[in-house]
């Protein structure tokens, strides 16, 4: 029986499945009941020393369903951060870790652009007994207008410099929320390493609009009227969150060796886990899937897991994390292989007959697509 414990900068979690920053962290009550679950670790909502400048909205959420059906695709909200103050927050970490001394829970944190607050909110969340930090520097509306969240991590320099003031106070491991609404995820992701970080957690929210209504005729979800640009979640965005985890395990293994990764974003299953270990990450984390479907998905999602694992001998995560991750190439090596191998073989059929673009027919489009398709 393969095992899916794991041990990620000293942190001992029983699986990699943790509860992403968000609405299933948002107090001791639910954080117990993602322990109670079975989840590897949560990581809750994210807290701030000073929560007068935080006021929530309703509606915050709006959902994209998938065209004729009920499911639910993609998900956008426009919540900030945790409202909740923080000595509620100190008591409870305590209360948290009291009743689950073994099990590992990350305070996420988020301040202003001021040394001394980052130092504070660091200690009073180790004193209370935290066992590692995630650094919001990723939320993508309503923080950014106070210059905080994704307003610093979308700029290397100071997301280097907040890094550094945490990592000199930190006494337990620090992962860096990344934001993907940059062009080069490798920047960010460096200057949070070269500040001392352990690793790094990527992705938070995607900057969206969901749309607009066609009866009213304004953006959604509508607040007397108006909207403000949201973040995007769920299923819809994984191949993204996908492709930033492959570039962030590239980055970490060629300038960082030995730093970790946590992947998030449309994990809904242990399938969808698997691949993102595979490129790389050492944990997952989930906070959509939670919202739709509550907290015993994790039952689930650790059998996939480990039916996928038995079914290729795996024995550990460690096994087969980053075992996919160096059959990413260039576009050009693709060609170069193409090429090797129809010399040393036959490849017939539609691929050669599209090799050139003079070859779609308006007749044919559809049945053309399809054929080039690899599933
Ligand atoms: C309603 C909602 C609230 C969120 N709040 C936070 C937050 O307070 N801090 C944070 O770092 N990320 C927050 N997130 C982002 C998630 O932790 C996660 O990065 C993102 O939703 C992608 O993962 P998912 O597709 O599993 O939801 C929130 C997401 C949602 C949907």
């Amino acid at each position: 029986m393969p095992s899916l414990a794991t041990t990620v900068d000293g942190l001992r979690f029983p699986n990699p499945f943790l509860i992403a920053s968000g609405p299933p962290g948002a107090n001791a009550s639910v954080i117990g009941r993602g322990f109670d679950q079975g989840w590897g670790g949560v990581i809750c909502k994210t807290v701030i020393l000073d929560v007068s400048q935080i006021h929530n909205v309703q509606p915050r959420y709006t959902r994209l369903r998938a065209p004729g059906t009920d499911e639910i695709i993609g998900w956008e909200n426009i919540e900030l951060i945790s409202d909740r103050p923080f000595h509620v927050w100190e008591d409870e970490f305590k209360a948290i870790k009291d009743r689950y001394p073994d099990r590992v829970l990350i305070a996420s944190i988020m301040e202003q652009y001021r040394r001394d607050s980052w130092v504070e909110i660091v200690e009073r969340c180790q004193e209370a007994g935290v066992d590692g930090f995630e650094l919001n520097m990723s939320c993508p509306h309503g923080l950014p207008e106070q210059k905080m969240g994704s307003a610093m991590g979308e700029c290397p320099e100071v997301l280097e410099e907040v890094c550094a003031w945490v990592m000199q106070a930190a006494k337990v491991p620090v992962w860096a929320k990344l934001t993907p609404n940059v062009t080069h995820i490798e920047d960010p992701c460096r200057a949070a390493l070269r500040a001392g970080c352990q690793g790094v957690s990527a992705i938070n929210t995607l900057r969206s609009v969901m749309g607009v209504n066609l009866e009213t005729l304004r953006p959604e979800p509508t607040v007397e009227g108006y909207t403000t640009l949201g973040g995007y979640s769920g299923l819809a965005i994984r191949p993204v969150a996908l492709r930033i985890c492959v570039e962030i395990a590239a980055e970490i293994a060629e300038s960082h060796p030995g730093r970790t990764l946590s992947g998030i974003g449309g994990i809904e299953s242990g399938q969808d886990a698997a691949q993102f270990l595979l490129v790389g990450c050492h944990t997952v984390q989930v906070c959509t899937a939670v919202m739709k479907r509550g907290y015993d998905i994790i039952q689930p999602m650790c059998d996939e897991l480990l039916a996928f694992m038995d079914r290729h001998g795996f024995a550990t995560i460690e096994d087969f994390r980053g075992h996919s991750l160096p059959y990413f190439t260039t576009h050009a090596d693709l060609v170069r292989r193409r090429n090797e191998a129809r010399r040393s073989a036959t490849h017939t059929g539609d691929e050669r007959t599209m090799s050139g673009d003079q070859h779609w027919s308006a007749e044919e489009f559809v049945r053309q697509s399809r054929s080039l398709s690899g599933n």
